[in-house]
This record gives structure tokens, sequence and C-alpha cells, in this order.
């Protein structure tokens, strides 16, 4: 019953070989419930506008509901010698209610069926992805609560600049995943569209009602124009795009966690239930985990790049090379859902280890703009308050002290402005609360953004 759906003008069958490469059934029967929900809207269509008998259109109804059945439980494995899997589902249902079968593809092609069901899929994926960043940024805004007074090293060059906020950090995280989903969001307007009834790619001179099987898939709207409706792929472009960069902040992430969580840093601790070991080494404690979801980010490109590359040079209208829109898509789709599921969950299991921070923040060269900005206070251009605090840098590296414990004498003979009551500033608390401006690192600044991220939690 391996029937092709178009073999009637020719006179010998398709060669196997060249059958086994075009066949999509191993990719695209990922599809099936999309597709077998986007014939039961175009059958309940067409019954409706008298094109097919209402009591067909039952039965074309029933069967393809006891075939998706079928393949659900895995009583129907899809063949890829069917060569898609909407031959797959058209092929079976002749098989149990005979040729009225053939009456599901009246007014279609399996250029529009093909893109809408990858619209429907798109419509899930991204709602999946949604939730997710949801899940990410609730964790975010856990983290920047937990820490708003903690202070950590902010780095620039990965070189430690100034001490700021814990909170700070985790929320410019929170950020990024907030416009990964108003990116998404964005995306799914022009995501939310019918292709149905555009049939091959010129339309019906069936009596057709597109906004009708619009309606039943839930599309509030329709294609403008049939050649467009089945020979884009930007939608799956977008939204690959918008994997990337929801990848893009999760492997940079990933990579400040694997490098706190190293010896060398030892800012941050992975449960161990996230972590991993080596098979020789008994000491070894891997962050895994994050190094898969960086690596994992170079896929995703390359799943960008992929469909780039396949639109470029088609001509209009449908060309089969499209089909090779479709790998990529659920890999960056399946990767990046991953990603950011299994990254949430470590996320939450990480410690910060904020004694040690805070140690380490007190000693810290990291002080140094405090005396610059100290000096400025006391009238001295920016420039020559740079230049002063440069000596003194220097002369707390020479000395082996740390700025806060270096003696008044030595610092009023670098700069006669200098008076004891620098040495108030010179703490990483008093640098931080220090900070004025809005949305900076002060724990003042935290508390804000901690009240802006609420609202922000759930309205993308
Ligand atoms: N399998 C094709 C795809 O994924 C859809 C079938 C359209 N085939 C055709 N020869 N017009 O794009």
């Amino acid at each position: 019953t391996h029937e092709l759906l178009w073999q009637s003008r020719f006179s010998e069958p398709f060669d196997r070989e060249a059958l086994l490469f075009s066949s999509s059934v191993h990719v695209d029967r990922k599809l099936y419930k999309e597709d077998i929900e986007g014939s039961i809207a175009h059958v309940t269509m067409l019954s409706e506008e008298a094109i097919i008998p209402v009591e067909e259109a039952r039965l074309i109804i029933e069967g393809l509901e006891e075939i998706e059945e079928e393949i659900s439980s895995g009583a129907l494995e899809p063949q890829w010698e069917d060569e898609d899997i909407h031959t797959v589902i058209e092929n079976r249902l002749k098989e149990k209610i005979g040729p009225i079968a053939g009456k599901i593809h009246s007014g279609r092609s399996r250029n529009d069926q093909v893109a809408t069901d990858t619209r429907l899929y798109l419509r899930k994926a991204i709602n999946d992805l949604t939730g997710s960043l949801d899940s990410i940024k609730e964790v975010l805004l856990e983290k920047a609560e937990l820490h708003s007074k903690d202070i950590i090293f902010g780095y620039t060059h990965l070189q430690r600049a100034q001490p700021i906020a814990a909170g700070h950090y985790y929320l410019a995280w929170f950020n990024m995943f907030h416009r990964d989903q108003q990116r998404l969001t964005d995306l799914f307007g022009r995501v939310n569209i019918s292709p149905l009834g555009a049939a091959a790619f010129a339309g019906s001179t069936l009596p057709l009602n597109p906004r009708r099987s619009a309606d039943l898939l839930g599309f509030p709207a329709i294609f403008d124009n049939s050649i467009d409706a089945v020979s884009d792929r930007d939608s799956i472009i977008e939204f690959i795009s918008a994997c990337s960069i929801i990848m893009m902040h999760l492997s940079r992430f990933a990579e400040d966690i694997i490098l706190w969580s190293s010896y060398e840093f030892g800012y941050l601790e992975i449960s161990d239930a996230f972590s991993t070991g080596s098979s020789i080494m008994p000491q070894k404690k891997n962050a895994d985990l994050a190094e898969l979801v960086r690596g994992k980010t170079g896929r995703v490109y390359g799943d960008l790049m992929a469909i780039l590359t396949v639109m470029k040079g088609l001509p209009l209208s449908y060309n089969r090379d499209m089909q090779e829109d479709k790998p990529p898509l659920f890999d960056a789709s399946e990767a990046t859902v991953s990603s950011l599921k299994i990254f949430t969950k470590m996320l939450r299991n990480t410690r910060l280890k904020t004694d040690r921070l805070k140690e380490l923040t007190r000693k810290d060269l990291s002080l140094a703009t405090e005396i610059a900005e100290y000096l400025v206070k006391k009238g001295l251009p920016f420039r020559d308050a740079h230049r002063v605090t440069g000596k003194i840098v220097t002369l707390s590296i020479s000395l082996s002290i740390p700025l806060p414990e270096l003696p008044l004498e030595k610092l009023r003979e670098i700069s006669e402005l200098i008076g004891s009551d620098i040495y108030d500033s010179l703490t990483p608390e008093a640098s931080i609360s220090a900070k004025k401006t809005s949305g900076s690192a002060s724990f003042e600044s935290v508390q804000q953004q901690i009240e802006t991220a609420k609202t922000k939690l759930r309205g993308h």
C-alpha cells in the first residue's frame, strides 16, 4: 500500500533508491498530530462549504482520529516508502475507508499542508520556550532576592573591575531572558497565520473558505498572498534566530558558571546532582551540563546557517529544497528547550560562596575606582584623579598591602587631598552603596530592579 500521491502520469515506478533519498518520513513523522489536526480542519470546512458530503467528512474525520491514535500508540509505524507523513496518513486512511479518503485532498496541496503543519508546530515550540523562559526568570529573581545584599566581583575583560551587589549580576541575566521572551512573543504574531487554502501556490477553483479552516485551527489571520503562503520559511528562520540568541545567552552564562566553579575562582558550587566526575581522576568535579549547553549553541547556530542557506537561491514559489527546513527546525527547537530546562535546574542548584567572596572583595584592587571618585569629590579633575590612583595602585602592588590597608602618610605622599575619611569609602559595601545612578550595581538599585523584575515576570 505504499502508493505515492503523484504517480499517475508516469509509466515507470519511482526508483527505490531515489525514493529513499527523497523520503522525509523519518523527519516529518514528528508532525503527524499537526498534520491530522490540519486535515480535520480542512475536511470540516470542505463539508460546511458543501464541497464534500457531510457523511463522507464524518468518515474521514473518524478515520483520521483513529490514525492519530494508531501512531501515538505505536500500532501504526510510519514507513519511509510512503515518502512523507502526509502520504503515510492518506494511504492509511484509504486502507480504512476506501477511495473516499482521496477527497481529503480537495483544494489542497502538500505545499499548504506542510506550511500549516509547520506553523502549528512553531506555535507549540514558541509556547514551550516561553514557559521555559518563565522558569529561568523565576530562578534568577529568586537568586537576586537571596543575594541582594551579598557582594561579588564584577568583571570586564575577565579582570576584576569593581565590587557589585550579587543580585545585580543575576538581574542582568533576567533582563536578557526577558527580551528573549519578547522576541518570541513578537514572532508568534507572524507565525500565527494560516496558509491553508493557498493550495499548491495559486489558490483553488473550489469554493474554499480559508477563514473557516483558520478559525478551526485557532489562527486569527489567513494569508494575503497564496505564493507567499507556501514559499517563505521566514518564520522558521526567525524562530531559529530567536533560539540562537537564547543559546548565546545561555552559553555566556554557562561560561561564567564553568569559570566560577573552578578551583581558581572558587566563587560558586554546583550541587553534586548536577555535576560530573572523571573516570580516572577521582578528585574531579566538572560542570559538564554547562559545557554541553555551551556546545549545543554551536549546533543551533549551524541550524540557523542551514536554513538561511537552503532558502537563499530559491525561485518562487515552492521548491523541494524546502523539505530541508525541518531537520534544522526540530533540532534547534529541541536543543534550545532542553538546554534551557536543564540549565535552569542546574542554576537553581548552584550556591554562591558569599563568605569567601566577601573576604576576597575586601582586599582587592577593584576598590581603586573608589579612590579616583573620592579625589573627584575633593575637586580634582577625573583625569588627574585617575593618574594619582594609578600611583596608589602601583604602591599597593609593590608593598603587597591591600588598598584599604595602605597607611595614610603613604597615601598623602602621593596626594595631599587625601584625608583619613578615605578609608570610609574603601570597603566593598561603601563602594557599592555609594553608587548613585539608576540601574546601577548598588544595593538600593537592586531592590528597585527586583520590583521591576516582578512586574516583568509574566508580563512579556
Ligand atoms: N515533504 C515536502 C516538504 O516538506 C512537502 C511535500 C511537497 N512536495 C512537493 N513535491 N510539492 O516540503
